[in-house]
């Protein structure tokens, strides 16, 4: 259940997240003003990253990988890529990506221009965006 869960939230995280890019990027550059609908994007890609962690954590203590980890061991997780990505990269990588979502959005806050606002979330956003795409385990999400 739990599993399904993160499964059918990652669409939702992927789709508002490269909407914030892609409207950070053309706001930045087409020098537009940062308005109201500007901070509900960034806001929502926040709210639903953060949402997508704490499922993260439930999904990771309920999986089978885990308890592949707990019987084999950490050293022969690490020696093992099929193990590793879903038990090593793929959550610390997405930790680190919303870590700079995070700062991403609190920076773009204390920023007094349009231009360094949208620019912030482009850089930071966009940085974790390309994260979490070099990390979802694309192989386990569309083989069923
Ligand atoms: C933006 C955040 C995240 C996204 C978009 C994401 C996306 C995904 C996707 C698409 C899958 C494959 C799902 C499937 O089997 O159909 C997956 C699997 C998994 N994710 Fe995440 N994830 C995120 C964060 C996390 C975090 C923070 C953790 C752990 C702390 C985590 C742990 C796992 C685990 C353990 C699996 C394998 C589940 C299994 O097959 O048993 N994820 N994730």
């Amino acid at each position: 259940m739990i599993k399904m869960i993160h499964s059918y939230w990652a669409y939702i995280v992927l789709i508002i997240l490269i909407i914030a890019v892609v409207n950070a990027l053309l706001g930045f550059t087409s020098k537009k003003e940062f308005n109201a609908k500007d901070l509900r994007i960034s806001l929502f890609a926040l709210i639903a990253s953060h949402i997508q962690l704490i499922i993260g954590f439930l999904a990771y203590y309920n999986s089978a990988f885990y308890e592949s980890m707990r019987s084999m061991g950490m050293g022969e997780v690490m020696k093992n890529s099929e193990l590793r990505k879903p038990l090593v990269e793929h959550p610390l990588l997405i930790i680190v990506a919303i870590a700079l979502i995070t700062i991403g959005f609190s920076k773009h806050k204390k920023k007094t221009t349009d231009v360094a606002k949208f620019k912030t979330i482009t850089i930071f956003y966009g940085i974790a965006l390309l994260l979490i795409l070099a990390v979802i385990p694309w192989n386990l999400w569309f083989t069923k």
